[in-house]
């Protein structure tokens, strides 16, 4: 190994670094993942370089065209990454240095590592970002489509996941809508912290050469320059974000899943997942199972693993840049590769849920499900409403031990408890009845869900604009 290993900063050295310590502290393996965010900057910062006259027209465009270059190896999978050479930023420029000469070397001036690398992951992440919204568009389209479609299939509903009151299946989907809107609006906020430009806070204290961030901050599509040097190389603010973002959503789809599995077992047996989203056994030969949302709960520790990784990371780090960051790396890319892929698998097999409607319907029929439209009934009637829930109670625990749901009692049954009771009551105790009468905004009935999903589709189409 030569003198110096690195000759970006073999000067001031005396022996060679260790080769261990080489491996140990090289980012290569990992932020090669940055090459097309680290080009884009590089150009965008020699053309600011040009245009402020540290460099000639004729140098910039040596500089631009060797990048374009060395773009194209890299797209082609003909580079050579070189771990003695640490990380993907020394990396490029020593190619680009190999291919035009001295000039080459004159890209780094006005910059460091430190306002380079915070430029690339905040590129980076402005494309992941732009990717996972359109992907979540996706999966809420295709969940309001369902949600309508299905505004007048009876289900049980749940509390303590014991049969609380009908609902429609359409009003659950929405419920996991509003979820997903909530995520959307996180996802969208957060960007507009990534999109603020590290570039030209050099190592942490700016530069002596007249740079105009201004134009690098166009030029990159950055809303503007970050305002204080020392914070721009340290903050890594919006990683944490992002990853806070992204275990909310994990969480709300690990609820989803959970669902799913459940509703897809013998016992439930709501709905029906297609084949290409399930997988068998090679043991039990009847067996199908949800692998699909399996795996999206199961998905869900490793984001937010990346979230306390990133907080930890951050949590006591002196200004300004710390060799610590390099760590941010790795954490970021897995959460952006897991939402996309959840999002992606549940985008695809949401439209494809089968509801089975009967069986949804016996279900609800089967739990006392109509219970509290009893007691509400009593209430009309001038019952208070304490008295209402005790003389249901009653019912309901004569339906158990006679194994009859409240609609399949006679009239006469029913007026053991109370002699308020009419024929009227068999209209509050269906399941039709109980639905359509939460008739107010929010609530569970078919002509509200219908509604709702229209108003989800223009907040839907009002996101996709603000953009
Ligand atoms: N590979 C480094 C990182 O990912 C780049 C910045 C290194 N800067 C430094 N002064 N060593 O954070």
């Amino acid at each position: 190994m030569s003198h110096a290993t690195n000759q970006s900063w073999g000067g001031r050295f005396s022996e060679p670094t260790d080769a261990f310590v080489a491996r140990f502290t090289a980012s290569v393996n990992f932020d090669q993942r940055l090459a097309g965010q680290d080009i884009q900057g590089s150009i965008a910062h020699a053309t600011m370089l040009a245009r402020v006259g540290v460099l000639s027209d004729a140098e910039r465009d040596a500089i631009i065209e060797g990048l374009t270059e060395i773009k194209g190896e890299i797209e082609r999978g003909e580079f050579e990454w070189s771990v003695p050479l640490e990380d993907v930023h020394m990396n490029i420029e020593a190619r680009l240095t190999q291919k035009i000469g001295i000039t080459g070397k004159k890209l780094h001036t006005g910059r460091s590592r430190n306002d380079q690398v915070a430029t690339d992951i905040r590129l980076f992440m402005r494309d992941a970002i732009d990717s996972i919204d359109s992907e979540l568009a996706r999966l809420r389209e295709g969940m309001i489509t369902l949600a309508e479609r299905e505004a007048d299939t009876i289900m049980p509903g749940f509390t303590h996941l014991q049969t609380a009151q009908p609902v429609t299946f359409g009003h659950h989907l929405l419920a996991w809508q509003e979820m997903l809107a909530r995520d959307h609006e996180r996802l969208l906020d957060t960007r507009k912290r990534v999109n603020v430009m590290p570039l030209g806070a050099a190592a942490l204290a700016g530069t002596t050469y007249p740079i105009d961030r201004h134009v690098t901050a166009e030029l990159l599509g950055f809303s503007r320059p970050a305002e204080n040097s020392l914070d721009a190389v340290s903050d890594r603010d919006f990683a944490i974000e992002f990853a806070s973002f992204a275990s909310i959503l994990l969480m709300h789809l690990s609820r989803m899943s959970e669902e799913l599995v459940l509703w897809t077992s013998a016992q439930f047996d709501f709905i029906d997942l297609p084949d290409r989203f399930c997988t068998g056994s090679s043991i039990m030969p009847q067996k199908k199972n949800p692998d699909v949302p399996e795996l999206v709960r199961g998905k869900t520790g490793r984001v937010y693993g990346h979230l306390m990784s990133l907080l930890t990371l951050m949590k006591s780090q002196p200004l300004a840049y710390n060799k610590d960051n390099q760590e941010d790396k790795e954490p970021l890319f897995d959460a952006v590769d897991t939402v996309l892929d959840c999002l992606k698998a549940f985008a695809d097999m949401v439209p494809a849920i089968e509801p089975k409607k009967e069986s949804m319907f016996e279900a609800a029929r089967r739990g006392f499900s109509t219970a509290t439209d009893l007691a509400d009934y009593l209430v009309r009637k001038g019952v208070a409403f304490r008295d209402a829930h005790e003389i249901v109670g009653q019912s309901v625990a004569f339906g158990l031990k006679e194994k009859k749901d409240l609609s399949e009692m006679t009239l006469e049954e029913l007026k053991q408890f109370s002699d308020i009771i009419e024929a009227d009551v068999f209209e509050v105790l269906t399941l039709e009845g109980s639905v359509a009468a939460r008739n107010h905004i929010g609530g569970t009935a078919p002509d509200q869900v219908r509604a709702a999903a229209s108003r989800a589709r223009e907040a839907l189409k009002a996101h996709r604009e603000a953009k």
